[in-house]
């Protein structure tokens, strides 16, 4: 699949059939995501596939208890949004449907280093981004569904303790897989020239400061 094409239809798939996806799949995803850079190539990042459905009912737990505390701030935020109204129904598919989800990835990084100096947490999390989107964009290229799900992983301490974490490295990101009930297709974005500037910030490229 050409690159662009993958860049333009990898989006944000929660809802995935419960079929199995062999391992070695999952191999060969993770394993191009390991292409991606780390800060001073440090390599510090460690991948978790959660098979077992005792370590997925523990993270279910978690998700919807999160997403009970969160779910009316999302949904105050889309009342006048239907974009915005259907991604939080596709997210509430995946709380209810979080333990039928065949894997989960779970990107950790080295360093529990993510409060003070900022430059060092933005390092923690800038290394192991590139390597998620690696693999979200493999995972388009073959077809499988997948998203970016941070939820499950709000509470840093009780995440370690379910996966077993040594304390110094740091639960980033929890990657579902699976066989895509829908179809993966084009996103909404805002248009370049709304978002880039010309060497001072609000100098549009078209010449029309805001
Ligand atoms: C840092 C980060 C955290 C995210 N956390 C969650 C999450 O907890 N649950 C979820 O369902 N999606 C989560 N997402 C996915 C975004 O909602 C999704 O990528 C975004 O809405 C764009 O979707 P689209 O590519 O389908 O347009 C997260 C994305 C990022 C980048």
């Amino acid at each position: 699949m050409p690159l662009a094409e993958a860049i333009t239809t990898q989006r944000a798939i929660r809802r995935v059939k419960p079929d199995p996806v062999d391992d070695e799949l999952i191999l060969e995803l993770i394993e191009l995501a390991l292409k991606g850079p780390t800060a001073q190539n440090e390599q510090g990042w460690e991948f978790v596939i959660v098979k077992d459905p005792d370590v997925k009912r523990k993270f279910g737990q978690l998700n919807r208890f999160m997403w009970r505390l969160y779910r009316r701030i999302a949904a105050h935020k889309a009342r006048d949004n239907p974009a915005e109204q259907r991604m939080n129904r596709a997210v509430q598919w995946g709380v209810d449907h979080f333990e039928e989800i065949p894997v989960y990835v779970v990107c950790c990084f080295r360093g529990n280093r993510l409060g003070f100096p900022p430059v060092v947490a933005a390092s923690t999390y800038g290394s192991i981004f590139p390597a998620v989107q690696n693999l979200l964009l493999a995972a388009r290229a073959v077809g499988l569904g997948a998203n970016i799900n941070t939820m499950p992983l709000w509470s840093n301490f009780a995440a370690r303790r379910i996966l077993g974490l040594p304390f110094g490295l740091t639960p980033c990101v929890m990657i579902p897989l699976g066989w895509p009930i829908g179809r993966y297709g084009p996103t909404t974005r805002r248009p370049v020239r709304e978002v880039t500037s010309l060497d001072r910030y609000g100098n549009r490229i078209d010449g029309e400061a805001t």
